[in-house]
């Protein structure tokens, strides 16, 4: 079991280092310039250009670092590029769905927000994985249903432990 959990942590470490750095390296233009749609914002303010393209690079430097000590399986470039950018997406249209119900940037929408980002990540990669290599492959042979339900279960812990302490770092402005 310990073994499961462990590959599970492993296997979705890009996104996590992609979300959490685009929080380090956001500012700036933000994704939708400011415009709004039907009078309300389309992303928010709280989603960058600059958080997106920096936090799915240092998701993908991660990865490729990680390869250097292949834990559970050597992650195809592929792979750790659609974890990475699937993160940063899940999150973006997590921010869209915010606005369009009239969730104000930074309020949070529980158990969504500490998980958008990795329904993201697994969608994105499982998504891309079948188009590019077809119905079986690196990620339908490395990650099963028990993967999945130990990163969905681990993941709103270890964010919100995580946002905790950016908070108290004073990277973030509220502590979810
Ligand atoms: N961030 C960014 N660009 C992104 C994602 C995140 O610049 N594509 C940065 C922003 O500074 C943002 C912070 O990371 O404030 C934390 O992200 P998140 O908690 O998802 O954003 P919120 O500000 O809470 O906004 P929202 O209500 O839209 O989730
Ligand atoms: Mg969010």
């Amino acid at each position: 079991m310990l073994d499961i959990v462990l590959q599970s942590i492993w296997l979705i470490l890009p996104a996590y280092i992609a979300n959490g750095s685009a929080v380090v390296f956001g500012g700036g233009t933000p994704i939708d310039f400011n415009k709004k749609w039907k009078g309300k914002e389309i992303f928010g303010r709280g989603k960058t250009w600059r958080g997106f393209t920096g936090g799915c690079l240092a998701g993908m430097a991660a990865g490729v670092i990680m390869n250097a000590f292949p834990y559970y399986g050597t992650m195809p470039l592929i792979v750790i590029f659609s974890l990475s950018c699937g993160a940063l997406l899940g999150d973006l249209a997590e921010s869209f769905l915010k606005r369009r119900v009239g969730i104000e940037r930074g309020k949070m929408l529980p158990l969504l927000d500490q998980i958008d980002f990795v329904l993201g990540a697994l969608i994105f990669t499982y998504v891309i994985c079948i188009m590019v290599y077809g119905e079986s492959n690196w990620f339908t042979e490395h990650v099963s249903m028990v993967h999945i339900a130990c990163i969905l279960i681990i993941t709103p812990l270890i964010h919100l432990a995580t946002n905790i302490m950016a908070y108290l770092l004073k990277l973030k402005d509220v502590p979810w």
